[in-house]
């Protein structure tokens, strides 16, 4: 099997500039990372601070690709010339964020229904645009052949990928990825196809990639965030991992020690550290103890024990 290109999901407030630096410090195997979406802007000079999540000298060391979200050609295209002028030859344009509020103004996954949207938008991006465009699809919103009448669309432009969820939008993140939907579209799709869905184990992962030979480029998410040792594991083909408990405290470390450094106060700090533990408590034997009761605390120094305890105490969970 051909060594795969393993890349880390883009997850807003999540996967910030703070967390891919200190994993790629931590962590091995992963090749590329996307970063959270940026929206389109209507201004003809972008404001540096939009960018800030995605500036070269934030950078972790690994391949990094810029993701919009959007649906005003002219915008879109003028993001893309300051993503460019950053040094960025890649942007995904993001058609699957599945939250309501985003989708009923035809962003996101909001766009799935509206092939001649989506059709209109990339003749003027693609024809104006300095870098290339991917982009990060659902199966639709709640009709699965959604995905199947944009496929005309998308296979007229150069796209560099698509990046197919095979979930619709109803879905969120909830019950079975499609792999029989994934399957029809990535027959129907002229353009190199990345995998994203539930890759939370080296099984899963041996899975679909048993299944789809041929496609080389899989996206982690929530399954890389509850063990980061997850590449490691799929390239090295072994579950096994030595110091995990040791290595996932430094890392740990250096997230909160990054978040203290450019966050004032204790509460937004927490609220960064709480959302960190929600994925990555899981694969720690005492990690739904330790959730609950650092979702309780209210100060650092209270958050930095029970976080310090329960860690001595811990085992890692394969
Ligand atoms: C909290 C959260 C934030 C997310 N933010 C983004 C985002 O900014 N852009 C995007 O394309 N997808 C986003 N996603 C979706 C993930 O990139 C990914 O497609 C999804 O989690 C499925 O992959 P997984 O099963 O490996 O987690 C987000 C998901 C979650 C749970």
């Amino acid at each position: 099997m051909n060594t795969p290109c393993l890349i880390l999901a883009p997850m807003r407030g999540i996967t910030t500039m703070h967390y891919r630096k200190a994993f790629v410090r931590h962590f091995e195997g992963l090749d590329v990372e996307m970063a959270p979406f940026i929206s389109t802007v209507s201004a003809e000079r972008i404001n540096p601070k939009l960018l800030k999540d995605v500036l070269p000298e934030n950078d972790s060391g690994l391949p990094l690709i810029p993701q919009v979200i959007g649906n005003k050609a002219h915008d879109f295209v003028q993001m893309n010339i300051a993503l460019h002028d950053l040094g960025y030859n890649e942007v995904n344009w993001n058609m699957g964020c599945p939250h309501k509020p985003i989708r009923k103004k035809r962003r996101g996954s909001g766009l799935l229904p509206h092939p001649e949207l989506v059709d209109s938008i990339l003749d003027t991006v693609c024809g104006n645009s300095p870098c290339k465009i991917s982009v990060k699809v659902r199966l639709g919103v709640a009709d699965k052949s959604e995905l199947m009448n944009l496929i005309p669309v998308l296979n007229k432009y150069p796209l560099s990928e698509v990046v197919i969820h095979p979930r619709t939008a109803e879905q969120m993140y909830n019950g079975a990825v499609d792999l029989d939907a994934f399957d029809k579209a990535f027959q129907q799709l002229e353009r190199p196809v990345c995998y994203n869905g539930d890759i939370n184990d080296l099984a899963f992962y041996q899975k679909v990639k048993t299944r789809f030979p041929t496609i080389n480029r899989f996206m982690l998410g929530r399954g890389l965030l509850g063990n980061p040792f997850l590449c490691e594991i799929i390239k090295n083909g072994n579950s096994t991992v030595p110091n995990a408990i040791t290595r996932i405290s430094a890392f740990h470390e250096e997230v909160l020690a990054s978040y203290e450094a450019v966050l004032h106060g204790d509460n937004p700090v927490l609220g960064k550290m709480k959302e960190f533990w929600t994925y990555q408590a899981t694969h720690l034997s005492n990690g739904r103890k330790l959730f609950k009761k650092l979702k309780k605390s209210q100060h650092l120094s209270s958050y930095k024990n029970i976080v310090s305890e329960f860690l001595n105490e811990s085992e890692w969970i394969a």
